[in-house]
């Protein structure tokens, strides 16, 4: 047994991350015994838990299951959690009430937890004193490792927690079995350390580290070489790309030989305006493939918040590079994360939020109340607001995206854009996918366009989505 420590998680030392390449094998006695077996995965969190996700399936059909949708039909189910607030612990734990539920009708049901709450110390603890029923629990380190963990719980018939606070390391050839086959997730950096006060994934995610230039150019030539139009970059601070390998080579250079492989699209998020440089607007500006979309996370308009969350940018700072890039980019959409209620947020302070949001006319923004996480330093700010102030500034803040999203969607009616399609909208007999600037798009469509870029006209907009047709050459 190995159980998560926070002191450990906190961590930084000089030690250069290695880099991994043949730790992946599946015990002998573990090659088949998904035969005839079905799993299960629920995943809560980032598009990095998602891809995650991606490699756990690969493990479980290497064993030999098959994937299920219904929970009911499952032979093996894994919870892939998220620790960024408190609400995705309590999804999760109210989910693992139906698996309990399920385990008692039906015995031999193998219930695994993972992700970043199993890297979290209060979390594991209460597993392993009042959830004996759960076979195994592993974390975002060694994720490559479940099926010698599950062989433990097997074996021994107990509860395994195998879960590793460290800095990390990189771990090439994870098989992945990829939910897409036009669209894909690419990690090009693990790990976060900008340790903002209120964050809790430097602990869980251990710290930066960028896989090499040319393991990355070479999975997204394989991906091009399968027929996929389009990659996403992935990593907790994309913009930073690089600056721990000392090579002298960073994300601009990343972005610039990405494009080079010929895919379609090239995506990437996050960007932490820190990081953010004219030499990366430059590039994207200028290679075709790089899509005019930034997801560019302001998190308060502030100044005295920003201090106090560690941001290390003002608000003046965050203004002057969203214009630069807006003003280099054509057609640039950026989209922005705004947490209210952080501990010492005025009225005052969160009108400097709403000033902002006024000024940016942002496309769109994910929007949070401020969730305290056990063992960041925030968690230890007196913070006086009600419920009721807290879920007012949401509300009021909410108004203010919806408006600014819509007008955004306004400027598309009519409009001819290029849409990937995807998949098949929920609305059956049409089809979804993402214009180059992240609109979403249902478009009346047969199957037979699925996994093609085609052109689109706008015919209706709403706040959320626009509805379109093919525009025939
Ligand atoms: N690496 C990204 C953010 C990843 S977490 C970045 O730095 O931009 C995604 C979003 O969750 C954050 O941008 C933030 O807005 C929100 N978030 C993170 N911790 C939070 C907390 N403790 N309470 C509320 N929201 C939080
Ligand atoms: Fe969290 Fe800040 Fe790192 Fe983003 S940059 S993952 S918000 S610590
Ligand atoms: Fe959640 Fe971990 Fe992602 S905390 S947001 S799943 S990095």
């Amino acid at each position: 047994m190995n159980l998560p420590n926070l002191h450990e998680a906190k961590l930084r030392t000089k030690k250069e991350s290695k880099i991994i390449k043949d730790d992946y094998k599946i015990p002998n006695d573990m090659k088949n015994i998904g035969k005839n077996k079905k799993y299960y995965i629920k995943t809560y969190g980032c598009q990095m838990n998602v891809h995650d996700s991606e490699n756990i399936s690969a493990i479980l059909e290497d064993m030999g299951y098959t994937k299920t949708d219904d929970l009911n039909k499952a032979d093996i189910i894994l919870l892939n959690t998220c620790a960024i607030r408190e609400n995705a612990h309590n999804k999760m734990f109210g989910f693992l009430g139906r698996v309990k539920h399920l385990k008692e009708s039906k015995n031999d049901i193998i219930c695994g937890i993972c992700g970043c709450m199993a890297q979290e110390e209060n979390v594991v603890e209460s597993i392993k004193n009042k959830y004996k029923w759960v076979d195994i629990v592993f974390g975002t380190h060694n994720l490559h490792k479940f099926p010698n963990i599950l062989k433990e719980s097997l074996d021994k018939n107990e509860q395994e927690i195998d879960v590793f606070s460290i800095e990390g390391d990189i771990y090439e050839n994870i098989p992945v079995k990829r939910d897409s086959k036009y669209k894909a997730w690419v990690n090009i950096m693990l790990g976060c350390d900008k340790f903002c006060t209120y964050c809790i994934v430097p602990y869980t995610r251990g710290k930066q580290r960028s896989r090499m230039p040319v393991d990355i150019i070479n999975e997204v030539k394989d991906l091009v070489k399968n027929g996929y139009k389009e990659v996403t970059l992935l990593g907790q601070n994309v913009n930073a790309y690089g600056k721990d390998l000392n090579i002298n080579y960073t994300m601009g250079d990343l972005l610039l030989d990405v494009s080079k492989t010929g895919i379609d699209r090239i995506r990437f998020v996050t960007s932490h305006p820190w990081d953010f440089n004219d030499k990366m607007i430059d590039i994207i500006s200028k290679c075709d493939n790089i899509m005019p979309y930034i997801h560019l996370p302001l998190q308060s308009g502030s100044n005295k918040i920003l201090k106090l969350m560690g941001r290390r940018y003002t608000k003046e700072k965050y203004i002057e590079l969203f214009n630069k890039i807006k003003n280099k980019i054509p057609n640039v959409s950026i989209t922005t994360d705004i947490i209210v209620a952080f501990p010492g947020e005025t009225e005052e302070d969160f009108n400097e939020t709403l000033d902002v949001v006024n000024t940016c006319k942002f496309d769109s923004a994910f929007s949070f109340i401020y969730s305290p996480r056990e063992g960041t330093p925030a968690a230890k700010m007196k913070n006086s607001l009600t419920e009721e102030e807290k879920n007012n500034r949401l509300y009021k803040l909410n108004e203010l995206i919806n408006k600014f999203a819509n007008e955004a969607n306004q400027k598309y009616k009519d409009k001819i854009v290029p849409v990937l399609l995807e998949s098949v909208s929920e609305k059956k007999d049409n089809l979804m996918g993402y214009t180059d600037t992240m609109k979403l798009v249902n478009v009346k469509a047969s199957e037979k366009y699925l996994g093609e870029i085609v052109n689109v006209k706008i015919t209706d907009v709403k706040t959320w989505s626009l509805d379109g047709e093919i525009v025939e050459e």
